[in-house]
């Protein structure tokens, strides 16, 4: 079901790598909404992924950027103005990476190499978009930045690594650039904070499955689908959510607030 929600916007998508991807849904329910897209992706990603069926579905060019270059990021905004003669009015951030994680070093024994490069792609890659869009005067008025994130940031999920952190530096960017863009330009940025999902980036972390089932008993609603997501991406980008600024907003079916649930104590119980 559509409703137009995004009728003559124009937004850039990060991070599409397959079908399963949180992006790549999003991407085709921005279209769905009436959306005109430009997708983006590391160029390596670009290579092992199938981003050109996604681009071919949703009738949208494929910029490369690998987000650590600034070179690359400016590139992506000028060339996405060229494309739609002007501003955007959505960016979408979809973009996490731990080389500890993929590597299995316990948070303890981190690669501090590895976890800079892990914060520079995850969180301050954001700060660089930001920075590029700002320069180039890039967003249009009352548009809307939504960096993805997951509630490692607050609480502590042992096999979140250093991922942790650099959610936590997410957000925080999110909060302090959505203050200066919005009072220069009304820009809003917002992170959403997903339940545990299925995809590439998701399956990387240790013991994913038993944590889907252990956040799945734990949310009075379930747990939220990259589908749902995507939803409440589309009603981020709209003019309907156009005071929401500087927040952290979790989409995780109930989890973040609930203590326990008796099928979690049912299942701890000895009889
Ligand atoms: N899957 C989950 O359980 C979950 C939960 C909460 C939040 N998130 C967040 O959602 C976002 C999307 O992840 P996903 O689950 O859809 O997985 P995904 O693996 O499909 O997406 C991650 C994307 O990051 C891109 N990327 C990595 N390095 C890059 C670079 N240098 N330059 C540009 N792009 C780069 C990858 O190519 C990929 O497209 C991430 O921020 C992730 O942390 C995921």
């Amino acid at each position: 079901m559509a409703y137009n929600l995004l009728k003559g916007k124009k937004g850039i998508i990060f991070g599409a790598l397959d079908e399963k991807s949180i992006a790549w849904k999003t991407a085709q329910r921005c279209k769905a909404e009436g959306a005109e897209l430009v997708l983006t992706n590391a160029p390596i990603a670009l290579r092992m992924g199938t981003i050109n069926k996604l681009a071919e579905e949703v009738n949208a060019p494929v910029i490369p950027a690998d987000v650590t270059s600034e070179a690359d990021v400016t590139n992506l905004f000028e060339k996405t103005m060229e494309h739609f003669n002007g501003g955007v009015d959505f960016v979408l951030h979809s973009i996490g990476m731990s080389i500890n994680v993929r590597k299995n070093i316990p948070y303890t024994e981190n690669n501090l190499e590895f976890t800079h490069k892990g914060l520079d792609i995850s969180a301050v890659s954001l700060h660089r978009v930001l920075q590029a869009a700002m320069k180039l005067d890039a967003i249009n008025e009352w548009g809307s930045v939504v960096a993805l994130t997951y509630i490692a940031a607050q609480r502590v999920f042992p096999n979140y690594n250093d991922m942790a952190d650099g959610k936590a530096m997410l957000e925080s960017i999110a909060r302090n650039f959505g203050y200066y863009y919005g009072v220069q330009k009304k820009v809003r940025v917002n992170t959403i904070s997903q339940s545990p999902t299925l995809t590439t980036a998701g399956s990387g972390v240790k013991g994913i499955d038993g944590f889907i089932n252990f956040a799945e008993k734990m949310s009075p609603l379930g747990n939220a689908n990259a589908d749902n997501c995507a939803d409440y991406c589309v009603t981020m980008f709209s003019d309907l959510t156009k005071m929401v600024t500087m927040q952290n907003l979790f989409h995780d079916g109930g989890f973040s607030y609930t203590g326990v649930t008796p099928e979690v104590i049912e299942s701890m119980s000895k009889e």
